[in-house]
């Protein structure tokens, strides 16, 4: 049985807890946040759910770093959110020096864990996750990729009157308005979307899916939590049961459509050792021009953080 520490017990941390709590898959879950009793709060609430929901999994809420020690998994949602009209990447400078100090922090207590980052903007944190951490590129990746597919999902059960349960479909790209949503990957209980679909809604629904995270933004105020802590508990499960589950995921390229040195929206194989594996797709040449357009947009902000010389 194994032990997640998340970093944040915000709205997006708090949640991811409390829904790996309701996997019951786990012996231990520790929420840290630097608001110390605010994460003893969370952790207490979760765990006084349990008799309720039927879960065993303890938790525990701390701002003491010693607490974490030996997590197997690290879920990173520390920072500050995205407030109305401002862009993922304005927050790059304050969420970089917070998700770099955290992953040290960590690692003082933990060896080798897997860091799943959450924090915005998601691809250049996840990097900076990385490079801090000097850990294999298969243990430090970043959750957006279900988020995103997963909105994409309800806006076409909702367009589709299907239940989203039976719409498979893959994004790729950035976490971000140039994130690639590939509609010739999208099936329906096994049913090509565009065979169900005009196309002129498809692509309305494509262009609300690359803006999901504003409409909500803009709906509430701050950004979403409880999508965005399902599906990071969903990544932490596919791990713990070493079920090879294949999900889109912030990974780090090597050459990959003839991309290197960056982390990019993909669909990776999940398992016990984190990534297991990148699946190329066979991208036609627009798929690979607006992937490229994605992977320009992530590599400016990346000389951001590489301009902060944090590393
Ligand atoms: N160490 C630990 N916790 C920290 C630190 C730090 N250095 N800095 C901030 N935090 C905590 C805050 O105290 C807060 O409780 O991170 C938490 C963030 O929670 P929220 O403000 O509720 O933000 P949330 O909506 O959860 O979003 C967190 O996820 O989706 C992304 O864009 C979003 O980057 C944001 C992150």
């Amino acid at each position: 049985m194994s032990k997640v520490t998340v970093v944040g017990a915000g709205n997006v941390g708090a949640t991811v807890a409390n829904v790996l709590a309701h996997k019951d898959i786990l012996r231990e879950i520790v929420l840290l946040d630097i608001k110390g009793d605010f994460a003893k709060g969370k952790a207490l609430d979760t765990w006084q759910q349990a008799s309720v929901d039927y879960y065993s999994t303890r938790l525990t809420g701390t701002d003491d770093y010693k607490d974490t020690a030996n997590s197997d998994i690290v879920v990173i949602t520390a920072g500050i959110p995205r407030k109305p009209g401002m862009s993922r990447d304005d927050l790059i400078s304050t969420n970089a020096k917070i998700v770099s100090s955290v992953v040290s922090s960590i690692l003082e207590h933990s060896a080798d864990p897997i860091f799943i980052i959450i924090s915005n903007p998601l691809d250049v944190m996840t990097y900076a996750a990385h490079t801090v951490s000097g850990l294999p590129t298969n243990k430090v990746f970043g959750m957006a990729g279900i988020l995103d597919t997963a909105r994409y999902r309800a806006f076409l059960a909702t367009a589709l009157s299907v239940s989203p349960k039976d719409i498979q479909a893959v994004l790729m790209g950035g976490h971000g308005d140039t994130m690639v949503p590939l509609p010739r990957y999208t099936t329906v209980a096994g049913i090509p979307v565009t065979e169900l679909i005009e196309k002129s809604k498809l692509n309305a629904i494509v262009a609300r899916t690359k803006s999901g995270g504003g409409e909500l933004v803009k709906l509430m105020g701050t950004s979403a939590w409880y999508a965005p802590g399902a599906a990071a508990a969903q990544m932490v499960e596919a791990i713990i049961k070493d079920e090879n589950r294949i999900f889109p995921c912030c990974a780090r390229l090597s050459g990959q459509h003839g991309l290197k040195n960056l982390f990019l929206g993909v669909p990776v194989k999940l398992g016990k050792d984190g990534i297991r594996e990148i699946i190329e797709l066979k991208l036609n040449k627009s798929e690979t021009k607006l992937l490229h357009k994605s992977a320009d947009h992530v590599k400016a902000v990346m000389k951001v953080f590489d301009k902060m010389k944090m590393s």
